[in-house]
């Protein structure tokens, strides 16, 4: 696909699927901008898709903070000129990143609000902020990241599974009413597992596996594509069939 003169932001861009998109949009020609808290690892990743060549940008940002939030949209369209597509990347689930472990009542409340803030505020925030962009462009595509357990539930991962159900449906719906009259599409890509860990492979599916990343990546990349002019305010599940297993 031909992404020339095209800006993609990216969050969460220093890993996983964030980066695997950051890679793949810049060898299509695309200008990249990955915004993730990590600053040691978005500056390597920075560096190695320069090396493409690309041209791209590294802005550390916390998506649970809207002013940085803001600053990287500006750094975006400053630097580029326009922010064609979002992919909201960045997320995870509350009790592993923050090492929690417990029933759900003892976990401390903290971990949830971590939860929350990362992974339904953190979109929330972004799309408010270049949806002021692409008001002005009266063009764009924002993709959310829901999950598998936004549809399953997870006892320990309350917030998480609160958080992308939300994403599912009221989120990527309201941003595409809200957008359509500016010619902005939303949509969501709700995947199974995913091998940007190798624990994701205990997770059960029909097909036997979980998914590659870039296997996400592609559907991703249709869905931001003029070929997928038609579709907006809509989930795409890709989880080898585990939503239609019952819970494994
Ligand atoms: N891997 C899976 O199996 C899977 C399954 C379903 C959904 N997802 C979702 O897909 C997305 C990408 O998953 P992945 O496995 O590629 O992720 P990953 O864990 O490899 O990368 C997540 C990135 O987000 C960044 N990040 C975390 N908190 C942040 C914050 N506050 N501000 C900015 N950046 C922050 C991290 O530094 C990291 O670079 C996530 O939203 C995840 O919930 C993943």
């Amino acid at each position: 696909m031909d992404y020339t003169n095209k800006t993609v932001l990216i969050t969460g861009g220093a890993s996983g699927m964030g980066l695997l998109c950051g890679q793949t949009y810049a060898k299509d020609g695309a200008n990249i901008v990955l915004a993730d808290i990590n600053a040691e690892a978005l500056e390597k990743c920075v560096a190695e898709i320069a090396a493409y060549p690309a041209h791209v940008i590294g802005v550390p940002t916390d998506v649970r903070d809207y002013a940085q939030v803001v600053h990287a949209r500006d750094m975006a369209v400053q630097t580029f000129g326009s922010i064609d597509i979002l992919i909201n990347c960045a997320g995870g689930a509350e009790t592993r990143i923050c090492q929690a472990s417990g029933e759900f009542p003892d976990i401390p409340i903290g971990v949830y609000d971590f939860g929350i803030d990362v992974n339904l505020k953190g979109p929330l925030y972004f799309d408010h902020a270049v949806l002021a962009q692409m008001r002005i462009q009266k063009s764009g595509v924002i993709i959310h990241l829901g999950s598998i357990t936004g549809e399953e539930g997870c006892a320990g991962n309350v917030a998480y599974a609160a958080s992308k159900s939300a994403l599912m449906t009221g989120m990527t719906k309201s941003i595409a009413r809200y957008g359509a009259q500016y010619n902005v599409r939303c949509v969501c890509v709700a995947p199974g597992p995913v091998l940007t860990r190798p624990a994701m492979a205990r997770m059960k599916t029909m097909v036997g596996r979980a998914a590659e990343p870039s296997e996400i990546v592609d559907l991703i990349q249709y869905l931001t594509s003029d070929r997928a002019a038609f579709i907006t305010g809509t989930t795409y599940m890709i989880d080898g069939g585990r939503s239609a297993m019952g819970h494994a």
